[in-house]
């Protein structure tokens, strides 16, 4: 049994991630997240009465707390999630995503480090930081091409610019001081307890409100798609059987277009959940398109080669079934969607 210290564990991925460990190893998970407006408690209810599971409520900008944590838990693995993660956000408001991603990143990195330098032979040995970063640190793609673990960095948005800050800071901390690291670059995630400011699950909530679906420019935009449960898998496999100081994309072997995804999602959602016939008009009646968004990267595409051939993951599920079973779970926890929206109009 290791001790896992998650950060961002109440968010989209953090919370599947822990889900995963305490339903498949037996691993202790300590999750250390501050509960911004993404974070949802709801998503760890079944994991919260746990003893392998403990909650603290905490800033990884707060050197002292985290110095506290790492002396009275011991972690074995640090596992980095925390940030704020939306692009929308960071082009109206950056300053939190250099704060989180960038100065916060480095906090967990001096401390880790400080920590690992602490311990005997043994346990140093063991000791591993999990980076989990994104794909749109590469930039964009043409409408040809993939990125690869040597695709060279050009972000385009805060978000992603603030995200390859991070990769570069946590890469030199292994360079300069041998803080065993990894660091994994994933493709779009999708699926249960998503936030709904993302593309599929505010497609979900507003067809199954009624309410305009809107699309940026002409949805021709290009992303690679996977459904989170596939990606905490690809992330323990990294973890617990990479090289340090290596790095692995991970993707879904899903492209399609914003349109698709959105048309994918009323397909479903008319098979499910008809619209009541008086209406006579379908969800895809509801489909609209607005400006662009600013600096919208054209294409993201992963090559999955490396993760594939060398730790033997791939993907369980195709874009359609992985689809199918977030919406019939948007339709089936609706109370999960009325308190996130109760959250965000407080905001
Ligand atoms: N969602 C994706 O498609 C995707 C794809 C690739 C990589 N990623 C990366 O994976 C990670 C998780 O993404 P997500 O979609 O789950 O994000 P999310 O926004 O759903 O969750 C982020 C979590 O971090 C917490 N947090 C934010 N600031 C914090 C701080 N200062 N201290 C402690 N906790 C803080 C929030 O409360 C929230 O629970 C992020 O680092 C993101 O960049 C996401």
């Amino acid at each position: 049994m290791s001790c896992f210290f998650v950060t961002g564990g109440s968010g989209f991925i953090g919370s599947a991630y822990i889900r995963f460990l305490i339903s498949s190893t037996d691993h202790q998970v300590i999750n250390i997240d501050k509960l911004t407006y993404a974070s949802n408690l709801d998503s760890l209810e079944m994991v919260e009465k746990n003893p392998r599971y403990h909650f603290v409520q905490g800033d990884i900008l707060d050197e002292k707390l985290l110095g506290e944590l790492f002396k009275e838990f011991h972690p074995d693995y640090v596992v980095h999630l925390a940030a704020e993660s939306h692009v929308d956000r960071s082009i109206q408001n950056s300053r939190n995503f250099i704060e989180t991603n960038i100065i916060g990143t480095y906090n967990l990195l001096e401390i880790s480090r400080k920590y690992w330098l602490s311990l005997g032979s043994k346990e140093k040995l063991k000791f591993k930081f999990h980076h989990i970063s994104t794909d749109e640190v590469f930039g964009s793609l043409s409408s040809k091409g993939l990125f690869n673990e040597e695709s060279p960095y050009n972000p385009s948005s805060p978000y992603s610019a603030s995200k390859a800050g991070s990769d570069h800071l946590v890469r030199s901390w292994y360079k300069t001081y041998g803080l065993p690291i990894l660091i994994s670059n994933c493709s779009n995630n999708y699926g249960p307890y998503q936030f709904p400011e993302k593309l599929i699950p505010l497609t979900i909530m507003n067809a199954m409100e009624g309410k305009p679906i809107t699309i940026y420019g002409d949805g021709k935009n290009v992303r690679d798609w996977i459904f989170v449960e596939d990606h905490v898998e690809a992330m323990y496999a990294v973890l617990t059987k990479c090289d340090i100081g290596s790095s692995y994309c991970i993707g879904g072997n899903s492209q399609k277009t914003n349109l698709e995804v959105v048309k994918e999602v009323c397909n479903i959602l008319e098979t499910i959940l008809p619209r009541d016939i008086n209406l006579q008009s379908s969800y895809h009646d509801l489909i609209t398109f607005t400006k662009d968004r600013p600096g919208h990267d054209f294409r993201y595409a992963i090559d999955t080669s490396k993760i594939y051939d060398s730790l033997g993951w791939k993907p369980r599920e195709t874009f359609k079934s992985g689809l199918e079973k977030t919406i019939k779970w948007y339709i089936d926890n609706t109370f999960w969607l009325e308190n996130v929206n109760r959250e965000t109009q407080k905001l």
